[in-house]
């Protein structure tokens, strides 16, 4: 099959070449798909897409027109594709739905290790000679109480992870897992008790209507004072900036970030040579307990190895007019969040 790759980056490109063993054409496009670029889709029945990638309704219309049948997404969150539209033109869409939640959940908690103990601002103090540990203090995780939002995949993992450290667990889901209460002792409890229990909130859940600003000033306000907040999930689940005032008042005591509000079109890309490519991101980024990565939580060698095979058995599947082992369907009806006594 002839597939063109969209947003293909040169940590991932020697994973898909590899996985495809030849039998599928990879066209390697570094730029993202938009309706400016769809047109470096034209001779190929498949795109292979990243979740920086536009594929909304407009750009589905304009690949169907090109002949593409097919829509491999190489991540889990599929929030970019309009999957009614594709359902519409005849579009088949898979996407990566586990590839390494150990990936996500473990950079989760570097976030929260390295914002705890300074590492940032002790990583500057060292380099500038300055062998004091003033305004360096941290807290124990030990006995203190995480909150998440989301316990799927990544949020399961994270629980084992952090009931290893030996915090003590909430957990806010629409779907809750018995086997993880037994296994890590997480108890599901609606969202304001979460936020006003937590010492510590971490966000898995994906980016849906029902969770888009899901944090918003209203919920910050219910957070413990000086609570810290991890979101590695997707950067529209935060309203982020009722985070930064929360942040300036003093509410919350830190925010680590692997994923934004307005990533698209900033992350994965190189703006070293505009002055202020985005002001909201830069007020954050002045703030001494704020720690932003750019959308790396995914980034280890184990999941760019998954991510590839996966695509590649889903393009596999499709030539020979099977469907994908990960086929999307549009959104099935909003499910009341559930909560234990
Ligand atoms: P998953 O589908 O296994 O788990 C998501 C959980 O969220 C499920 O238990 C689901 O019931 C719950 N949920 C759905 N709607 C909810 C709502 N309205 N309120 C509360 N809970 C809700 O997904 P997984 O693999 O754990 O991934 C979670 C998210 O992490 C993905 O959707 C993606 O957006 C993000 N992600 C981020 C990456 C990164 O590099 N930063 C990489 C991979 C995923």
């Amino acid at each position: 099959m002839h597939v063109t790759v969209f947003s293909a980056h040169a940590y991932e490109q020697p994973h898909l070449t590899a996985a495809a063993a030849g039998r599928h054409a990879l066209r390697f496009v570094e730029t993202p798909l938009s309706l400016g670029t769809a047109a470096q889709a034209a001779g190929s029945q498949a795109v292979a897409l990243f979740t920086s990638d536009d594929a909304s309704a407009p750009v589905l219309a304009r690949l169907a027109e090109l002949g593409v049948r097919y829509v491999a997404v190489r991540a889990a969150g599929h929030d970019q594709v309009d999957l009614p539209a594709a359902a519409r033109l005849g579009l088949r869409v898979a996407n990566v739905p586990a590839y390494s939640p150990y990936a996500v959940a473990e950079h989760a908690v570097a976030l929260m290790l390295a914002l705890n103990r300074r590492l940032r601002q002790a990583d500057q103090q060292l380099r500038r000679h300055d062998y004091r540990l003033d305004g360096l203090v941290g807290f124990d995780l030990h006995g203190k109480t995480v909150g998440l939002i989301g316990c799927g995949r990544i949020g399961g993992v994270l629980a084992g992870i952090l009931h290893g450290f030996g915090c003590r667990l909430l957990g806010y889901d629409v779907q809750p897992d018995p086997a993880l209460s037994q296994r890590t002792g997480l108890r599901y409890v609606s969202l304001p008790e979460l936020c006003a229990a937590s010492d510590i909130i971490s966000v898995h859940a994906p980016l849906s209507a029902e969770t888009r600003h899901l944090i918003d000033a209203d919920l910050l306000a219910q957070f413990k004072p000086g609570a810290m907040l991890i979101n590695t999930g997707r950067g529209a689940v935060l309203d982020t900036a009722a985070a930064l005032a929360a942040l300036q008042s003093g509410r919350l005591g830190y925010l680590g970030l692997d994923v934004y509000e307005h990533e698209r079109g900033l992350f994965f890309e190189d703006h070293r040579q505009e002055a202020t490519p985005d002001p909201l991101l830069d007020k954050l980024l002045q703030q001494p307990n704020v720690l932003v990565t750019g959308h790396q939580a995914f980034l280890t060698r184990e999941a760019l190895g998954n991510i590839a095979t996966t695509t590649v058995d889903h393009l596999d599947a499709w030539a020979q007019g099977q469907p994908a082992a990960h086929e999307l369907q549009p959104a099935p009806p909003v499910l009341q969040p559930v909560c234990s006594p």
